[in-house]
Parts: structure tokens; sequence; C-alpha cells
């Protein structure tokens, strides 16, 4: 990516793959590792999720929490550009500054653009993009009308995005997902883990990247890792909840 024009409020940050992200004012976090944003989106959500297995065998819809500067979204078209079966992708932002400077910079990839004040739908060559705008917390409880066969869980940190770790909001995305759900996360935090485990899911150690030495890997099926329950019944660490997460933010 190339780009030299950021969204308003955003800046540019260099990685270490040679890829770009942005690093947020509002948030104080850039979007992405420094250790490559790139490399980081292909290892946790790409391979995490088992999209490219995944869409071999089916028609899939991916959620994405945290649409950003759209670099999950651009990897999956590039990954699935010769897959069998058209893939949708939904995903979860904020900032309606970002999702209309994407539009702006990646018209040429996107058809039968519709805008309305709460979304963003297009189509692409594989299959269709919807962002919802706003409040993931708000926007995504009445939206309804599709399963996710995979979930990018990409917010900002437990600290700067709390409500986007509770366990009620794991509990969101668990009601509205295919019972062969992958979902992958950078986190490895003792808190987000059992909150997504309180939630009912069951959770597997993925790969290091950069100088994090595990990230997060999720299921609905199956047992979470042995040595995973064991240090998480060790650790004091709380689970996040909608009643605890102000104080987790400080
Ligand atoms: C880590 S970035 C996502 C990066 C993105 N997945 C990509 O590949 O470019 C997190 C995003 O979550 C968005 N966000 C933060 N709080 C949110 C909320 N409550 N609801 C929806 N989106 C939120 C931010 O505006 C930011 O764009």
């Amino acid at each position: 990516m190339n780009q030299k024009k950021s969204p308003p409020n955003y800046h540019w940050v260099s990685t270490e793959d040679g890829s770009q992200t942005l690093f947020s004012e509002r948030f104080q976090e850039a979007c992405h590792s420094t250790s490559g944003a790139r490399s980081e989106t292909l290892l946790h959500y790409i391979h995490g999720c088992k999209i490219p297995e995944k869409s071999s065998a089916k028609e899939m819809t991916i959620l994405e929490v945290g649409f950003g500067l759209g670099l999950g979204f651009l990897t999956t078209l590039e990954v699935l550009k010769n897959s069998p079966h058209q893939f949708h992708f939904v995903s979860l932002e904020i900032d309606e500054g970002l999702v209309r400077w994407f539009v702006e910079e990646h018209k040429t990839l996107l058809q039968n653009i519709q805008w309305t004040e709460l979304s963003l739908k297009a189509r692409h060559e594989n299959g269709t993009l919807e962002v919802l705008i706003g409040d993931a917390r708000q926007i995504l409880p009445p939206y309804s009308s599709l399963q996710w066969d995979a979930i990018y869980q990409d917010a900002f940190s437990p600290k700067k995005n709390p409500s986007l770790w509770t366990v009620e909001w794991f509990e969101l995305l668990k009601k509205h997902s295919a019972q062969d759900v992958l979902m992958s996360t950078y986190s490895a935090s003792s808190s987000i883990r059992k909150s997504m485990i309180a939630a009912g899911w069951k959770i597997h150690k993925g790969e290091k990247f950069g100088p994090k030495r595990t990230s997060t890997r999720a299921s609905l099926t199956g047992e979470t890792d042995f040595d995973i329950s064991e240090h998480l019944a060790r650790s004091p660490s709380p689970a996040l909840t909608d009643a605890n997460m102000e104080q987790y933010g400080k």
C-alpha cells in the first residue's frame, strides 16, 4: 500500500515489513503492530481463521471488529482472488471518516456503492463488503441476517477499547456464529481469554508475532488448551465484563 493522503485525525506509520498502518490520534494507538501490518494481518486473521481452507469449501461470511484502514478486507480480497466461492465481508467501524476515506482511495475495487446513514454496502470482484458505521456494541445486536464463519477480533487494545473485549461482547459474537466459526485476535491477555471462556468460547494458543509471545484463537467446539486453562486458573486477572471494564481501561 502506498497511499499519501491520510484520513482526518490519523497519520501514517511505516512498519517493519514495508507496509504502512495508521495511528489514531483519538485512541492514541496504531491500527497494527509496527513489526508488520500486512504480516500481522496474514498471520492472525487470514491464517488464524483458516480463510483459504474455509473458502475453498463454501461461500463464507467474515465479521471484522474494527475496519480501520481496510487492510483486513484488502488482504482477504487478495488471498481469495482465485477462490471458487464468493465471500461476504462485514466490518464494524465507529469512525465514518475512515470508511469514506477508504472508498475514495479504493473506488476501483468496489462496485454498486451504496451509502446509508448507518452503513456502506458495495460489491467487490468476489462477493460483498458491508461496513456498519457506529459503536459496535449498538450496531451489531439488530444486525442478525448473517452467520459468521470467521471473526477477525481486531479492536484497539483492551485498555483503549474495553467494551469490545467483555464477556457480554463475546456472548454477542457467539450468538450469530456458525458452529465451526474460528475467531482470532492478536491479544493474549488473561482477562480477555477469561472473558471469551465465560462467554462459551474454547481458547487455543495462537502464533507469536513481533515482540508478543503468543496470541489467541477461539472456537465453539473442542476444548480449551490444557496449558491455557492451567495458566488462567492461576492468574488473578478477572474476566472483563461490562460492569468492571472502566477500571480496566484506567
Ligand atoms: C486496530 S484498528 C482495526 C484495523 C483494521 N482491522 C485493519 O486491518 O485496517 C481498530 C478499529 O476499531 C475502531 N473502533 C474503535 N472503537 C470502536 C467501536 N466502539 N465500535 C466500532 N469500531 C470501533 C477504530 O476506529 C479502529 O478503526
